[in-house]
């Protein structure tokens, strides 16, 4: 890796690297941050404590998978801390010369927040807390994830209607939702219909960013991501349905969709995110921004699977089954605030990020699928 030279003089008068602290950073988004960093020649430290909750949720993946990020890694001179964000003088231990903390640990499943509520409050507004108790204390700009969840299904699902189209990706018409205006701005009203553990959690997390950006004057930012995919994705049911869809149909395994497959997203590609981290600790701007694809990247969930077969040159195996409580059926972001204070935009379509994931599984194909599957 070629690393060019950025150094900072430190609170002692000496010149050094800055630094990152990556919370989650063996994770999925963690992971892509870290490497961005390191390719900015920057110190990274990856502050994750390597749970293997989601793993475990699925059946083909094999234990090794979880230390693959880390491993990744350790290869770049990332140095990984396995410690926890629920742990405050832990976290504050590693925070002390730190310049950026890219905050991506989380709880993120909806469905591991009905099953274990107290989990998901404890890392998500816990674990947010401690990190922005950290970032007021040692005046260290932060960013937290929250996801597009946020706005709730309700608003958004009843303005939907059905739009068919000649889908490019296969030989017959395909049919997606579509709402007017396209895209959601910052503005949208929040929380609207069922309220889950998760959307609580993430939610209470921004509230906490707001106030330390307005009490504590602290150089803060809430992202509202979208659907993510990319490398170094271990997606499931629960989370990371592009992976899921990819891994499944590369495996010749059986994939869900909940409901009809006309739902929509802005997926949004790893990298492209990472480099929203990077703008704004350039920018510094504090604030809720929306963190998506936008209009260019929009994509319903059948679309994808048309996507991935003609990539892979394989028919998947489509199981429907009841759309799930509490779901999203559309999200495509307005990203213009972060366009125009951050100066970022997204810059993969689903085309070359699903190849570059696609790539990705067949190289790892080892981690997947456990003996007892086969
Ligand atoms: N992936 C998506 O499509 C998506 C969409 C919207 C929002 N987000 C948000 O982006 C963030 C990152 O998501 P991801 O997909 O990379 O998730 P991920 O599950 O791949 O990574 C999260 C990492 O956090 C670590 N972690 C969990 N609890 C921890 C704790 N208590 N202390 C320290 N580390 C802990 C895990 O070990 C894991 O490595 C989350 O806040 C998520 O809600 C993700």
């Amino acid at each position: 890796m070629l690393l060019k030279k950025v150094l900072l003089i430190s609170r002692r008068g000496k010149k050094r690297m800055p630094k990152v602290l990556v919370t989650g950073g063996c994770g999925f988004l963690g992971s892509h941050i870290c490497e961005l960093f390191r390719k900015k020649s920057w110190e990274v430290v990856a502050f994750d404590n390597l749970t293997k909750d989601e793993f475990k949720r699925n059946d083909y993946m094999k234990p090794e998978a979880r230390n693959h990020n880390r491993k990744l890694l350790e290869g770049m001179g990332v140095r990984v801390v396995q410690g926890d964000i629920r742990n405050q003088s832990e976290l504050f231990e590693h925070c002390r010369d730190v310049d950026y903390i890219c905050h991506t640990a989380a709880q993120p499943t909806m469905t591991m927040s009905w099953e274990n509520p107290e989990l998901d409050f404890s890392i998500n507004v816990i674990g947010t807390f401690n990190c922005l108790e950290a970032a007021r204390k040692f005046n260290i700009p932060i960013v937290s994830c929250n996801s597009v969840h946020c706005y709730g299904p309700d608003k958004i699902n009843s303005e939907l209607r059905e739009f068919d189209f000649n889908c490019p990706d296969c030989d017959y018409g395909l049919s997606r939702y579509v709402k007017d205006p396209v895209s959601i701005n910052e503005e949208e009203p929040l929380l609207q219909g069922t309220v889950t553990p998760l959307h609580a959690s993430k939610m209470a997390a921004e509230n906490y960013v707001r106030c330390y950006i307005d009490t504590f004057k602290v150089k803060a930012a809430s992202f509202r991501l979208t659907g993510i995919y990319g490398p170094n994705q271990f997606g499931g049911e629960d989370h990371g349905w592009v992976a899921n869809f990819a891994i499944r149909n590369i495996l010749g395994m059986p994939l869900s969709i909940f409901g009809t497959g006309k739902q929509l997203r802005d997926v949004l590609y790893a990298s492209d995110v990472a480099n929203a981290f990077w703008c704004f600790y350039e920018k510094q701007i504090p604030g809720i921004y929306n963190i998506g694809g936008g209009e260019k990247t929009m994509i319903s969930l059948i679309e994808c699977i048309k996507l991935i077969e003609k990539i892979t040159n394989r028919k998947s195996n489509i199981i429907y089954g009841e759309g799930r409580f509490g779901d999203l059926k559309y999200y495509v972001s307005d990203i213009s605030k972060a366009k125009e204070k951050l100066g970022w935009e997204p810059k993969t379509l689903p085309e070359e990020g699903i190849r570059n994931l696609v790539e990705w599984i067949k190289r790892n194909e080892e981690l997947f699928v456990r003996q007892d599957n086969i």
